[in-house]
């Protein structure tokens, strides 16, 4: 038998992707190929991408240059572009960088053992098509042994919103929702290999709409009611929201399923109505923080975390003023902050940018913000009662680290029993990015 092909992915971007390149992985290994952690032994290498902001775009040409002298060593060696810069660039991507083989789009991943087929006849492959069928139903059913206690579960691709700023519309396509009962299906048999946590995907995905056992259309609230049914299944989240689409329902179960973990992402981008009007997201400042107070309501201990773009253009400093207004408003565990980036084909690149220096320091001042702010969350913990997943071994002997309901590291001594298992524990340090804990 000839020694197996051994295929290296790196994964870029947002955690969609972390699932695509695992099913991409699955999917090549019906196609004979192992995987490997190191370029260097690789046969094949893919590149999962991200278009979202223009470093994340120019870093994948920087990383296929890196591979050039891999590439000359071995004239062999196959190299791919999958994911998001390859739905938005396409055959220009071939043209930038000629040894590039294989490029394909998101939602043709089921197609890549037959793309994989002519490559290795020596043929260059590309495809960007957005077909009406759902690369799931065609990729292989997940094989792999988890590790980790821990697993994602798209539901719901692409995005209907089109923000004025953002590709995602154009390199994911439509919104789609996957069906209920293969989504059950998938998660059954990830708790039957271990998973007791499942975060639920999709770019927007509280505007999930699937179509249910009962002919019904479902929600995402009333999914997460039928995976809170699974037994083995101990924790529930999901990313990442839209303010717009928070429906009673899923506000209600934030108070009401025990599985639901007391933490959201829900971006806001901006704390000003003339700037949040400009990027089309439908909403003002106003409604962001009604649907923030329901949630606390019903769930008091209820972290929030968001993102927010910086720089937007034609945003004046009373409009930064206004963003800095509501986080403090709001008050964020965790929040991910942004220079605005300027994407081709998206209403917003056709507008002048503010200054560079105007918004690195705009930028600065909110990150310090929230910085602030997330160490105050942490400090919070300290004296607190609460579970935590053990997910892997820490880095002292005896200890084991896992995250807390609020999605933080958490590190305590524990038996190795306990590994992939939920405990309670009590919380007796803090520091920036990680708690210590001991076992109750
Ligand atoms: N669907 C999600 C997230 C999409 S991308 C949502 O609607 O919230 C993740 C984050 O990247 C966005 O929330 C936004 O803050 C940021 N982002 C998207 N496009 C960007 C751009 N052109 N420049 C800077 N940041 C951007
Ligand atoms: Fe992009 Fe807006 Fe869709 Fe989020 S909701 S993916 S920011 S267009
Ligand atoms: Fe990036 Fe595509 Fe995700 S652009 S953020 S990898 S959907």
């Amino acid at each position: 038998m000839p020694a197996p092909k051994k295929l290296h992915i790196k994964t870029y971007g947002c955690q969609m992707n972390v699932y695509d390149s695992e099913r991409m992985a699955e999917a090549m290994g019906g196609q004979g190929y192992e995987m490997t952690d190191c370029p260097e032994e690789a046969d094949m290498i893919l590149l999962n991408t991200c278009h979202i902001r223009e470093k994340a775009a120019e870093k994948v040409y920087s990383d296929l240059g890196r591979l050039k002298p891999l590439r000359e060593a071995k004239p062999d060696l196959k190299i791919g572009v999958a994911g998001c810069v390859a739905q938005a660039e396409g055959a220009e991507i071939m043209a930038r960088q000629p040894m590039v083989d294989l490029v394909v789009g998101p939602q043709t991943y089921h197609r890549l053992p037959a793309m994989m087929e002519r490559v290795e006849a020596g043929e260059k492959a590309l495809d960007t098509d957005m077909p009406e069928e759902d690369k799931f139903d065609h990729l292989p059913k997940l094989r792999t042994p988890t590790a980790r206690p821990t697993a994602f579960l798209t539901v719901q691709e692409g995005c209907d919103k089109f923000c004025a700023f953002c590709v995602v519309p154009y390199t994911r396509g439509a919104e789609v929702s996957r069906p209920v009962e293969r989504l059950l299906r998938e998660a059954r048999d990830l708790v039957a290999r271990g998973v007791k946590e499942i975060t639920l995907l999709g770019q927007n995905v509280n505007g999930y709409h699937g179509e249910g056992p009962d002919g019904r259309t479902w929600s995402l609230a009333d999914l997460i009611w039928a995976l809170d049914g699974i037994e083995g299944l101990e924790r529930i989240r999901f990313t990442t929201s839209h303010p717009n689409d928070m429906t009673d329902d899923l506000i209600e179960a934030h108070g009401t399923c025990a599985k639901l973990m007391p933490y959201l992402h829900l971006p806001v981008q901006s704390g000003s109505d003339r700037i949040l009007k400009a990027m089309n997201r439908k909403h003002t400042a106003e409604d962001y923080v009604a649907i923030i107070d329901r949630l606390r309501a019903l769930r008091p201990d209820l972290a929030l975390s968001g993102d927010f773009i910086v720089g937007f253009p034609g945003e004046m400093e009373e409009d930064f003023e206004a963003t800095m207004a509501l986080v403090r408003r709001v008050g964020y565990a965790a929040a991910y902050s942004f220079r605005y980036s300027a994407r081709p084909g998206t209403p917003a690149a056709e507008k002048p940018d503010v200054p560079m220096d105007v918004a690195v320091e705009r930028l600065h001042r909110l990150q310090a913000l929230i910085t602030d702010q997330q160490r105050a969350a942490q400090d919070a913990m300290v004296g607190r009662e609460t579970t935590v997943l053990f997910e892997k071994a820490g880095r002292k002997p005896g200890q084991l680290v896992g995250k807390s309901e609020h999605l933080q590291a958490v590190h305590a001594e524990a038996p190795e029993a306990l590994l992939g298992e939920v405990a309670r524990v009590r919380i007796v340090a803090a520091k920036t990015n990680s708690l210590e804990a001991v076992l109750i």
